[in-house]
This record gives C-alpha cells, structure tokens and sequence, in this order.
C-alpha cells in the first residue's frame, strides 16, 4: 500500500506542473532567467488543460501554449548551445546538444498524436496534453539538474565568465 501511495504521489506532483526552487539554480543568470521563464509556460500550459472551456476553446488554447513552449525551447537551446560550443574545449558540448534534439524528437510525437485526436474525445485530448506537460517537466527537471550543472561546473573550474 504504501508503495502505491508513493507512486500515486509522484504522478500527483509531475501533474500539477513544477516549482522553480534554488535547487535549480546553475549560477549563471541569463539561463536560470530562461529555465524559469520555460518552468512558467509548463505551468501554464498544466492551467489550459485543466480550464474549463468548450472542447474546441481547449484546443485553441493548448495549441497556442504548447507552440509557445515548443519555440521557447527552441530558442533556449540555441542560446545554451552557442555557449557551450563557445568554449574552446568543452568535452559534452556535443553529447549536450544531442540531448536537446532527442527532446524535440519526444515532443514530435506528442505533437502528431495530439492533433490526431478527436476533439469530441476531450478527455483523451486532456490527457495526452498532460503527459506532454509532464515530460517536458520531468526531462527540464532532470536535464538542469544533470547537463547543465555540468557545464555550469565547467565554467566555475575553469574560470569563464558568463553574463
Ligand atoms: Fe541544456
């Protein structure tokens, strides 16, 4: 029993979106700014799914999020990624980016199973959103506090300075 309630738990956390914390925090300010401005739209788009609005209002809704999410993303990566790539000799740089595009490739999926629902089954709709919504938070979540401390710890060791 109490394995199920952990694990009930869990899910229950991953569901109700994500909190920024100073756990989070790499150090470098113009990407903690980036990580809590992606935190927020994860947060918001957990809001539109679970707004009570027609099924085709939702859908309007969690599609604008989900893109804004997605293009956020997008412009996270290429900012991270043109500072790791900056450095003369970073030896992740390469796996890091990799690491980025698998994310795109899980989100691709999510992407065409969404837009193949059928509206009129808006709690399928609701449900693959939110699994969506939980895996961006669960791989930011991880991906912080793994790769990019990595390279966080890079730049301290080696002394870089990073704005
Ligand atoms: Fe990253």
């Amino acid at each position: 029993m109490t394995d199920t309630d952990a694990s009930t738990s869990t899910n229950t956390d991953a569901r109700s979106g994500i909190e920024w914390s100073e756990q989070l925090s790499i150090g470098i300010d113009s990407i903690d700014r980036q990580h809590k401005t992606l935190i927020s739209y994860i947060n918001e788009l957990n809001n539109a799914i679970n707004k009570d609005l027609t099924a085709n209002g939702k859908k309007d809704l969690v599609t604008i999020v989900i893109n804004k999410l997605v293009n956020y993303t997008r412009i996270h990566f290429v900012y991270e990624e043109a500072i790791i790539f900056g450095f003369s000799s970073y030896p992740e740089a390469a796996d890091h980016k990799e690491k980025h595009e698998k994310l795109f490739k899980g989100v691709d999926v999510f992407k065409e199973r969404i837009q193949s629902v059928d509206i009129n089954d808006i709690e399928y709709f609701e449900e693959l959103c939110t699994e969506l919504m939980m895996y961006m938070n669960e791989w930011l979540t991880n991906h912080i506090l793994i790769e990019d401390m990595q390279y966080a710890i890079y730049i301290k060791e080696n002394g870089i300075k990073v704005k």
